[in-house]
């Protein structure tokens, strides 16, 4: 790196509104998803590997249509509830725009509905000062991140970078046609192929210079390295397996809550990876979700998916009293937002958020 180059990264980080290197520096400004207009996605086989299998026919009948007006208004409630905590807490808040997600877009190739700007997380990557739209591999995702463009344009304008991974075709050589299963106990068989580079952000955690990846149903290891590339020398992606033959979105699996304090889904991560050694470790406690509860596109380990606002105060779901004890007797300070029927959505405080600006530099934490 010459001098100049030197320059204009430091000039950068202290300019930049995006600047945002773990999963717990002090948060100051995030976005947090709507659920206007949210729609059953368009049937396609890369939703099977990952939805509830009591959820399938419903997706099928329903595909296009948008999810039931009482839920949609009880989950907008609950994310008013989350901002005005947020709010409370000393953090900017921002929305995407709410854009048509049942209706018809194509590209060459095929033709699909959209699903929702709920699950900012997702969509979009924040690394340092760098904003990055992810190319994600769900059809129906496919122009989701235009729900954020007035404010990546307004980052970009203010200082912010501004990228985006190589546009997906998805094309049916992007998909295991032969895809069957694995049931609960058998290997994981993921349903993206090689064919072209796709991920999810939520598929990455950050802890500084190291960054944790799992190849899953939407990431490949194209997109991982398309990523680490895109990053370069001053990041470590490191990609880890853990036990979940279902796998999509790594924050309900191993979720960093500050230096030195790991939180870990007991079954999934049957063995403290060998980079954590010498962490402290808590075992999720087991979700508190009754069955009767819709969860359309996850399992209950929702209760996992909480947001650091920095190394002590976290956002938990209000009913999640085992969760609400463990993370106290952790050290932290829980904060309570009713989320349940957000989370029906597929998603708890990580997922609907993204964090845009922590007050902090980059650093080495393992
Ligand atoms: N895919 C993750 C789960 O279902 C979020 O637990």
């Amino acid at each position: 790196m010459t001098l100049n180059d030197l320059n204009r990264v430091i000039q950068a980080e202290r300019t930049s509104p995006v600047s945002s290197y773990t999963e717990w520096d002090p948060l100051e400004e995030v976005i947090v998803g709507i659920v206007d207009g949210a729609s059953f996605p368009t049937w396609h086989m890369s939703l099977p590997p990952v939805l509830p299998l009591n959820q399938h026919e419903t997706f099928r009948q329903q595909a296009g249509r948008p999810f039931p007006p009482h839920l949609v208004e009880a989950a907008r409630m609950e994310l008013d509830e989350f901002v005005r905590i947020l709010e409370g807490e000393g953090v900017t808040v921002r929305r995407p725009e709410p854009i048509p997600h049942n209706q018809t877009y194509s590209t060459l190739n095929w033709t699909s509905t959209g699903l929702y700007a709920a699950m900012p997380r997702d969509a979009l990557l924040v690394v340092g000062n760098e904003i990055i739209e992810c190319p994600m591999a769900w059809r129906s995702r496919y122009y989701e991140s235009l729900a954020y463009r007035p404010l990546l344009k307004e980052y970009f304008r203010a200082g912010a970078r501004w990228s985006a991974g190589p546009k997906p075709e998805l094309t049916d050589q992007q998909f295991d046609l032969d895809w069957a299963d694995p049931g609960e106990d058998g290997p994981t068989r993921l349903v993206v192929t090689e064919f072209e580079p796709t991920f999810d952000a939520a598929d990455f955690t950050r802890l500084g210079r190291d960054i944790i990846a799992q190849r899953s149903n939407v990431t490949n290891d194209f997109g991982i390295e398309w990523l680490q590339r895109h990053l370069g020398d001053q990041f470590n992606i490191h990609v880890l397996e853990f036990n979940d033959p279902h796998p999509m979105h790594i924050d309900a699996t191993l979720v960093p809550l500050a230096p030195g304090k790991l939180l870990i889904h007991p079954e999934r991560v049957t063995e403290v990876p060998e980079l954590f050694k010498r962490w402290d470790v808590l075992r999720a406690p087991a979700p508190v979700i009754p069955d009767s509860h819709p969860l359309y596109m996850t399992s209950k380990w929702l209760n996992m998916n909480i947001l650091m606002l920095d190394e002590e105060r976290v956002i938990v779901e209000r009913q999640d009293e085992p969760m609400i004890k463990a993370l106290r007797n952790f050290g932290f300070t829980p904060i309570p937002c009713n989320f349940r029927h957000f989370n029906s959505f597929g998603g708890s405080f990580h997922c609907a958020t993204l964090d845009v600006r922590r007050r902090g530099s980059l650093q080495s934490y393992l």
